[in-house]
C-alpha cells in the first residue's frame, strides 16, 4: 500500500472513534511489512466489502453466500460474516437494543475493515438497520471499497416467508424490538445495488451482484 493510503487508514480509523477516546493508553501502531496491495497482487484480484442489509428474512444470507459460492469458484478468497453466526461468538454479549445493534454494526466495520487490508472479498450478512451505522462502517474504509447491496423485500413478504418463525413471535410480543415491527428499518438512501430479493429467483439476483463486481473490475467474467 501507497504510504497515502495507508496515512488514510489511520486517519480513518481515528476518525471512526466518533470523538470517543480508547479506554487503552500507551498503545502504539504497528506497521506490517506486508500491505494490502502486495496481498491482492499474489491473489490476483482485490479486495471489498460487500455489505448486504435488509430486513430479517429478506435473503442476505442467502443471496451473500450464493455470491460467495461464485466468487470461490473462481479462485476468489472470500469470507462471509453472518449476522445470526457472528452473534453466537464476537457479538454473544449484545442484543437487539438501537444501542446493542450499534455496536454489532461497528465491530462488524471493524472486522471486515482487517477483512479488506488482508485482501479478501468479505461479504457481510447483517439487518443493519440504522443509516448512521451503515455509514459509520463505510467511513472506515477507502471510498470505493464499500459496496452497499440492499436486499429489498417487503415486510409483508418476510413476514409471509417467516423461515425462523420469528415473526410470529414478535407479533404475539414473544420477542421484543424486533426489525420491521416493533424496531425500524431505514432502507439505504442510496446503495450501490439494490435486489429485488422480494420477488427475484436466487440465481438472477446473484448474477446481477456478480455483474456489478465484474463492472467494478473487482474480478473477471
Ligand atoms: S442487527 O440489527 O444487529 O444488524 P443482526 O443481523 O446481527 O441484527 O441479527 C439479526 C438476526 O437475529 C435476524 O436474522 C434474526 O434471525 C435474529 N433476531 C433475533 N431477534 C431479533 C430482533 N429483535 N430483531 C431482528 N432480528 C432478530
Amino acid at each position: 500500500m501507497e504510504g497515502g493510503q495507508l496515512n488514510y487508514f489511520f486517519d480513518m480509523t481515528k476518525d471512526s472513534l466518533d470523538g470517543h477516546t480508547p479506554k487503552s493508553t500507551n498503545i502504539v501502531w504497528h506497521d506490517s511489512s506486508i500491505n494490502r496491495d502486495a496481498r491482492s497482487l499474489q491473489r490476483g484480484h482485490k479486495s471489498v466489502i460487500l455489505w448486504f442489509t435488509g430486513l430479517s428474512g429478506s435473503g442476505k444470507s442467502t443471496l451473500a453466500n450464493a455470491v460467495n459460492a461464485a466468487l470461490f469458484a473462481k479462485g476468489v478468497a472470500t469470507y462471509v460474516l453472518d449476522g445470526d453466526n457472528i452473534r453466537h461468538g464476537l457479538c454473544r454479549d449484545l442484543g437487539f437494543s438501537d444501542s446493542d445493534r450499534e455496536e454489532n454494526i461497528r465491530r462488524i466495520g471493524e472486522v471486515a475493515k482487517l477483512f479488506l487490508d488482508a485482501g479478501v472479498i468479505v461479504l457481510t450478512a447483517f439487518v443493519s438497520p440504522f443509516r448512521a451505522d451503515r455509514e459509520k462502517a463505510r467511513a472506515l474504509v477507502p471510498e470505493g471499497d464499500f459496496i452497499e447491496i440492499y436486499c429489498a423485500a417487503s415486510l409483508t413478504v418476510c413476514e409471509g416467508r417467516d423461515t425462523k418463525g420469528l415473526y410470529a413471535k414478535a407479533r404475539s410480543g414473544q420477542i421484543k424490538e424486533f426489525t420491521g415491527i416493533s424496531s425500524p428499518y431505514e432502507e439505504p438512501d442510496s446503495p450501490e445495488l439494490k435486489i429485488e430479493t422480494g420477488s427475484q429467483d436466487l440465481q438472477t439476483s446473484t448474477q446481477l451482484v456478480m455483474n456489478k463486481l465484474i463492472e467494478l473490475d473487482l474480478v473477471s467474467e
